[in-house]
């Protein structure tokens, strides 16, 4: 007999669920059922106020009509076309509006699944550019403490978050890593960028000398790192790594999973820092998170030292059988344009000092010892119970979903970003449910 006939309808074992708590979750499921703008219901039947944009992905809200639209109506008039040596035309007008919406110069678009593909990808773009421009001794990628770039082996090995790294051998080579900017000595409580550790930076300069420059292909960072807690970076931090990185014709990767389409307030990260990376990698928002989809821009100089060599030769040895998906395309196009009608990749902007003096409110509530903020992220740090990391925030999450909230944690630090579509009054209940639960926390 088949295996598949012992299956009982919704068991919840054969489902591996991924970075979770599998035997906890399966105790006490939380299962949400559908979605709308701002909230999610649940299998019982309640609201939840999404206080993260599902994974920081569903940055204008949930089940929108255009981009539901969208999706269906490709779906029925061109499923797939091979992504090698064949196009369909929703692939190069989405690369087109994606150029148009990111900082001058990064004029190309290679596409990609994830996140986590799209940090592959622009690895495998800086090492192969610096070949092809005869430089092919740069080999070594430097990444930075508590940096999260995705969970395949390039982008664990630049990644620095231990757990993520230490059962996976070793990793890529020739890996080193900057020092993480986290300061709370210095830093607490800070509104948007933190006045100190933008020296920091000039680890580079050290790291740089070495291993000598002429063996570094590229620099990767978050420009604020979310998935360890929304570590937003000193002022001056950015501006230096970009002067260095330059100053040794060393490539500048910013991974703007997070930071991409509109979390600060601005379309990139790099818009609102004023820096322009080299390579640009994203995902998440690209498609309001519906459908599976990363691109990573680059600059052209990058994009035509590859258009070289006989033209029937494929010139660079990379691609998904998935890039640039007509349906992802189609999503991702609707994403877009609902984003420009809504004035949504700026709204951070707008809404971000309501944002920022509504999280400060929770100073002072029982075990914060930080809360930070920058465009329409926050995080609030808690002290955690002595030789147990995580389970106090773990606790706080749990509290927060059944108090009708969803928020995220990593480590004992909350971290929240809402869709872009948020109003005052989602505000307001986010930070006063938090609030409530952190007066019963242990
Ligand atoms: C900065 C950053 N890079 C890469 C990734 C990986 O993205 P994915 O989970 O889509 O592979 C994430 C996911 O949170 C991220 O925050």
């Amino acid at each position: 007999m088949s295996n598949r006939r012992n299956v009982t309808p919704n068991d919840l074992s054969a489902f591996w669920m991924p970075f979770t708590a599998n035997r906890q979750f399966k105790k006490a499921p939380r299962m949400f059922v559908a979605a709308k703008d701002m909230y999610y219901q649940t299998s019982d039947g309640r609201q939840v106020l999404d206080g993260t944009a599902g994974l920081w992905c569903v940055n204008a809200g949930h089940c929108r009509p255009k981009i539901t639209e969208a999706i269906q109506e490709q779906a029925a008039e061109l499923d797939y076309a091979p992504a090698f040596q064949m196009g369909h035309p929703k692939a190069f007008e989405l690369a087109n509006r994606l150029v148009d919406i990111a900082p001058e110069g990064l004029n190309h678009v290679l596409f990609t699944n994830s996140g986590s593909e799209s940090v592959e990808t622009a690895l495998k773009v800086a090492l192969a550019y610096h070949r092809v421009t005869g430089d092919g001794s740069r080999f070594r990628l430097i990444g930075r403490e508590r940096g999260y770039h995705g969970v395949n082996f390039g982008g664990i090995s630049v990644g620095g978050i231990v757990s993520n790294r230490k059962m996976f051998g070793t990793l890529l080579t020739g890996v080193d890593h900057l020092p993480h900017t986290h300061d709370l000595a210095r830093n607490a409580f800070t509104r948007g960028e933190p006045a100190h550790g933008a020296e920091l930076a000039d680890e580079l300069e050290r790291i740089v000398t070495l291993h000598d420059p002429s063996t570094i292909a590229a620099v990767i960072v978050e420009p604020v790192a979310g998935s360890t807690g929304v570590l937003i970076p000193p002022k001056g931090y950015l501006q230096k790594l970009r002067e260095i990185t330059r100053k040794y014709g060393i490539l500048l990767i910013f991974d703007e999973v997070i930071t991409g389409f509109g979390r600060l307030g601005t379309p990139f990260a790099a818009d609102y820092f004023g820096i322009t990376p080299d390579i640009m990698v994203t995902a998440k928002g690209l498609t309001n998170g519906v459908i599976p989809m990363g691109a990573v821009l680059v600059k052209s100089e990058i994009h035509d030292a590859f258009m070289q060599g006989p033209e029937h030769m494929i010139e660079f040895m990379h691609g998904y059988t998935y890039s640039g998906n007509p349906i992802a395309s189609a999503a991702g196009l609707a994403t877009l344009e609902t984003y420009k009608e809504e004035g949504l990749l700026t709204r951070g902007a707008e809404i971000g000092k309501y944002w920022e003096e509504a999280l400060h409110s929770l100073k002072g509530e029982r075990h914060v010892i930080d809360v930070r903020n920058i465009g329409l992220v926050g995080a609030v740090e808690l002290d955690p119970v002595a030789r147990q990391p995580t389970k106090r925030a773990f606790a706080a999450f749990v509290k927060a979903f059944e108090a009708g909230i969803l928020i995220r944690t990593t480590g004992d630090i909350i971290a929240m970003s809402p869709p872009l579509i948020v109003e005052r009054s989602h505000i307001d209940t986010l930070v006063e449910t938090l609030r409530g639960i952190l007066k019963t926390l242990e």
